[in-house]
């Protein structure tokens, strides 16, 4: 891999200072873009909902280019409804009927997908500022920590919650997410959950159903019409949820119902295996670019759950630098606790009592 010469890493590093200096100066809520660089692989994140903006990096050609969806303007994030790299929380994915009941008591958020509450409802962890808590833009280990105090009722939830999410270029194209939180006078439920929408090829340059997708998982979590868990865990085997191998993503994508009259396409959850609530980092997926990049994505988390979705929904959107995102033009790799488990005792508990800390990880690993 040929490297930068040193002035460009200089004035790489320069630039990285200014910006980290001119966040701290100009006060902890300004929103800005923050790079997170090693030689030619770079991360952008804003500390607008905690949100991944750009993943740069190499094909097996040594091209560059840009592999996640995403916007031009931090305005077009504020408008957004694609959740396009956002941190989503306090509680990931869907709440059916926006109700449940915890210690005997009833809680009630705030409803923003038919009756449901989803990704934290209307103003969830998403669409708020964070507070950039510490920021080093280059060198070997380079990375940014994220602060949210998410305040007790806020979309509905119990209690006050502090929330920290840090985002480190861990090896030469490895980017790791940490994220924790801690309940500090309620018990409440707790899910986060990175919604990066990935396209090896490059963002908007075409559908990923030739993507190969491999899924350390042997059961699911079967939705009904509205996308909410049955209650039931079940085998894969047999069905075209079945990713066991490396499958192409267009194999069977028009067999799974997308939870929309002429909507086809995954979006459901699998309970990965190894053993739900197992702390230690697992491999969930593999995911290979069917076209001449030759990129290749490795992930590994904590959770006992991924929420696997092929872009069903996107259509026509404008994004980043000119390109327009159809549908199946990225999927999204959601580690996190089974959707609604706060309503569904046999899935694992996601409640945090004060006390405790949640903790996710996430190490994602790119070869080309
Ligand atoms: C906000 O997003 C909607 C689509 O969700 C779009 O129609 C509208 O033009 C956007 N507004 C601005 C100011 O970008
Ligand atoms: C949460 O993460 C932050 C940032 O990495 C760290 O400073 C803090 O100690 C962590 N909190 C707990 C309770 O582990």
């Amino acid at each position: 891999m040929a490297r930068a010469p040193a002035p460009l890493l200089l004035l790489a590093l320069l630039a990285a200072l200014a910006a980290a200096a001119g966040a701290n100066a100009a006060g902890r809520k300004m929103v800005g873009v923050y790079e997170l660089r090693k030689g030619d692989f770079s991360v952008k994140v804003t500390n607008w909902g905690a949100t991944l903006t750009s993943v740069v990096l190499p094909d097996c050609k040594g091209n560059l280019a840009d592999v996640v969806l995403g916007y031009d303007t931090i305005a077009d994030y504020v408008n957004g409804s694609y959740y396009f790299g956002a941190l989503v929380g306090r509680v990931a994915n869907r709440v059916a009927n926006a109700r449940f009941v915890l210690d005997g008591k009833v809680y009630h958020l705030v409803p923003n997908d038919g009756k449901n509450a989803l990704h934290g409802g209307k103003r969830g962890f998403s669409k708020v500022i964070w507070t950039v808590k510490d920021y080093v833009g280059g060198g070997d280990s380079p990375y940014i920590t994220l602060y949210y105090h998410s305040f007790d009722g806020e979309e509905g939830f119990p209690g006050d919650l502090d929330v920290y999410v840090t985002y480190r270029l861990s090896g030469r194209y490895e980017l790791s997410l940490h994220m924790n939180a801690t309940a500090l006078d309620k018990a409440t439920p707790v899910n986060l959950a990175n919604h990066a929408y990935w396209n090896l090829a490059g963002q908007g340059r075409g559908d990923i159903l030739g993507h190969t997708v491999q899924l350390f998982a042997s059961r699911y979590t079967p939705v009904d019409g509205a996308l909410i868990p049955t209650g039931a865990v079940v085998p894969v085997a047999g069905t075209p949820y079945d990713l066991r191998a490396p499958t192409p993503v267009g194999a069977h994508v028009r067999a799974i119902y997308g939870g929309k009259a002429g909507i086809y396409g995954y979006d459901t959850n699998y309970a990965v295996d190894g053993g739900a609530g197992a702390a230690a980092l697992r491999k969930v997926a593999v995911v290979r670019d069917g076209g001449g990049s030759g990129r290749a994505m490795e992930l590994w988390a904590n959770q006992p759950g991924v929420q696997f979705y092929t872009g069903n929904f996107l259509k026509d959107v404008k994004g980043k630098g000119g390109k327009v995102y159809g549908q199946y033009g990225a999927l999204c790799l959601e580690t996190q606790g089974f959707p609604d488990a706060v309503n569904h005792p046999n899935f694992p508990s996601q409640i945090v009592r004060p006390g405790q800390v949640y903790r996710h990880d996430m190490v994602f690993k790119f070869s080309f």
